[in-house]
């Protein structure tokens, strides 16, 4: 029996342990021979192998039990161990998220402006008709308003076609010089392969006292700015025409897909229209209240410069959130 007892000991498996269990309490197991072998017995004898039977068949049935439960345990904690998963390992196959090709070349553009020391300034979506148009020298009926698809929600309220009315509302809230840019979503009645209705611009705004802020100093920051975004582009201005600015300028870069050769981006002309600016309406200032100051003034589509950094040819396909699109800009 003591031979028995060090094979439970030693056993490692839940089978082998199943084996010796049925070696003793099976039908032919020890313990059934040896209850045949107490039924040939009489009277004291019989008693006391009765007895000593009885205390080892609850012995084995003791340590083959404790047994059991410590091999299951044992079971659990291998199962768990094999299956563990380490969460903070790195897996090679989970993809990374990107910045959205707009939100990328808006934060570029933005970038620019702060090293240039410009104040970043916001202002609601939903705007009144003062902001958007009268204060930018666009009084009602004027055949500019034209020039901006408007959504309407009645006569005084609509969607802010421009972020120009958060430069009047700058300078409705504080006194000059002004040093700011307002990157923000607009809104015009617009569907192409190069306009969709929601888009992002940065309109630029400088003022200061009169005299102190020229085209001269717009020329150059634009140009700058441009060869930051586009590297060694040649840069022309056009004399154009915006109601809140005189002169006003729409400014081109030469193409950075032919180089000026002329190509179908360009529509062979070798040049890229970028910008909007010019030097600020004296309307303006006088529809906030500023007195003795000049300024400059300019504005930019996000879409189009991200379009162009990153050669998407349809404007739409940027907000289509197809993620074949949207994981080659990781
Ligand atoms: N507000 C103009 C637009 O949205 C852009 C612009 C800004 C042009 C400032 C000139 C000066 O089209």
């Amino acid at each position: 029996m003591k031979e028995i007892e060090k094979s439970i000991e030693t056993c490692v498996s839940l089978v082998e342990l199943e084996k010796i269990r049925v070696s003793l309490f099976g039908k032919k197991g020890y313990f059934a021979a040896q209850f045949n072998e107490l039924k040939t017995l009489e009277g004291e004898a019989k008693k006391e192998f009765a007895q000593n039977l009885n205390t080892n068949k609850e012995h084995f049935l003791e340590i083959l039990n404790q047994k059991k439960l410590f091999l299951e345990a044992a079971m659990i904690q291998e199962e768990m161990q094999k299956s563990r998963v380490d969460v903070t390992l790195f897996n090679q196959e989970s993809s990374a998220g990107a910045l959205h090709p707009v939100m990328e070349t808006m934060d570029k553009i933005i970038e620019y402006f702060i090293s240039m020391n410009f104040s970043i300034e916001e202002g609601p979506l939903v705007e009144d008709d003062f902001h958007n148009f009268e204060a930018l020298n666009l009084p009602k009926h004027h055949p500019a308003r034209d020039m901006q698809d408007t959504f309407y929600f009645n006569d005084a309220m609509l969607l802010r076609t421009h972020t120009s009315p958060v430069q009047i509302r700058t300078m409705l809230s504080q006194q000059a010089p002004v040093r700011m840019i307002c990157p923000g979503a607009v809104f015009r009645r617009d569907y192409d392969i190069t306009h969709t209705p929601m888009f992002h611009q940065v309109e630029g705004l400088v003022v200061d006292k009169t005299g102190k802020v020229s085209f001269a100093n717009l020329k150059f920051i634009l140009e700058d700015f441009l060869k930051y975004m586009f590297g060694d582009v040649k840069v022309r201005f056009r004399p154009s025409f915006f109601p809140f600015t005189e002169p006003s300028a729409e400014v081109d870069i030469s193409c950075i897909f032919c180089h000026g050769e002329g190509c179908r981006v360009c529509s062979h002309t070798g040049w890229l229209e970028v910008l909007g600016c010019g030097v600020v309406d004296p309307n303006v200032f006088k529809a906030v209240g500023y007195k003795d100051v000049s300024g400059y003034a300019f504005g930019l589509g996000v879409e189009r410069f991200a379009m162009l950094l990153h050669q998407v040819p349809d404007l739409r396909s940027l907000f289509e959130g197809d993620l074949r699109l949207l994981e080659q800009f990781r």
